[in-house]
């Protein structure tokens, strides 16, 4: 089959499009025929590892010294299965499916196999592969994130970052949830926020959300900004009495399954919407991770898989 290996950590010119065997399920696994992927910013700093030294070492460890030990990286994946392990209950083939796998990745690839019981959920129906790829990774994080910040229907919530993957979900969710949002980005994307749900929206070239009379019960940084951004530094002073402030790098999240299922839901309801900014072919993966590098893409960067 057709992948992407990252042949060492560096820019993206790492990425080599190479053939490689196609993977056999084992017992428990499903092969899926991949139809589309995502260049997310885990996949990212994944293959550039642009991380403090500290963390650097710590990643390599972790991911392989020289090179990643699995070279295929992507972590999302919308498409359908094409093979089933031996004792495989829950999945057919043919079965349309969309998932997220932070731990495996070989989501750049015409196949991967992943287990049945894993971050695998029915593609929702109404959705095409390009757009419901778009839902496991930010609504994964925002999620979690918003769950542990326990956010109820009547609270105000200022998203920080709100034109991200995960901001874009935070926006969408917060406001399923019922509660007031607020959203900071950019000019560009004021229109995009709005259009997402957010009540209100800072644009952060022109204003801070500091200065205004509004008081939160969570400032959630969507985008790990939090020792970068002045506003954020300052935040404590805008909190309502009990209110937090959280950031998306706080830690490693809790993702849970259920929830893959809960958006998949929401997104054939059309709670949450999918936000693709642009879209490339697998072959031209390295355009894709240039532009994600900048730092500046609008909600999601989507690859389509031959
Ligand atoms: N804890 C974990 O395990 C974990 C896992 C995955 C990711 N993360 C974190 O999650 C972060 C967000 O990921 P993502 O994929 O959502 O990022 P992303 O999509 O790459 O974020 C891009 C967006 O951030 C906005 N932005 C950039 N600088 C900004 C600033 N100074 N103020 C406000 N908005 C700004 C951009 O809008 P403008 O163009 O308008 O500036 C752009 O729309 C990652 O960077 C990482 O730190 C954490």
């Amino acid at each position: 089959m057709r992948a992407v290996v990252c042949t060492r950590y560096g820019p993206p010119e790492v990425l080599v499009l190479e053939e490689v065997p196609t993977p056999v399920p084992r017992k428990n696994e499903v092969r899926i025929r991949i139809l589309a992927t995502a260049v997310t910013s885990s996949d990212c700093y994944t293959r550039g590892l642009n991380l403090s030294l500290a963390y650097r070492i710590m990643a390599r460890l972790v991911l392989g010294w020289n090179a990643p030990r699995q070279p295929v990286l992507g972590m999302v994946l919308s498409g359908e299965v094409d093979a089933v392990g031996p004792d495989v209950r829950t999945f057919d083939v043919g079965d349309r499916v969309f998932g997220f796998n932070r731990h495996r990745f070989g989501t750049y690839a015409q196949y991967v196999c992943w287990p049945e019981d894993g971050f695998l959920a029915t593609r929702p129906p109404n959705l095409t592969d390009e757009e419901a790829v778009t839902i496991p990774y930010g609504g994964l994080l925002a999620l979690s994130f918003l769950r542990k910040a326990d956010v109820r229907a009547g609270q105000s919530i200022l998203v920080f970052g709100a034109s991200g993957a995960v901001g874009t979900s935070a926006v969408q969710l917060a406001r399923h949830l019922g509660a007031r949002v607020t959203g900071v980005c950019s000019t560009a994307n004021v229109e995009l926020v709005t259009s997402l749900g957010a009540e209100r929206v800072v644009d952060y070239t022109v204003g801070d959300f500091t200065e205004g009379t509004e008081r939160y019960d969570l400032i959630f940084d969507a985008v790990g900004k939090r020792k970068s951004a002045a506003a954020l530094r300052d935040c404590r002073q805008v909190l309502a009495p009990g209110g937090a402030c959280i950031s998306v790098d706080d830690g490693t999240p809790s993702l849970r399954r259920e929830d893959l299922v809960l958006l998949g839901e929401l997104a054939a309801k059309g709670e949450i919407r999918p936000v693709i900014d642009r879209t490339y072919p697998m072959d031209d993966i390295v355009e894709a991770h240039r532009y994600v590098d900048t730092g500046h893409k609008r909600g999601n960067v989507v690859i389509t898989v031959p």
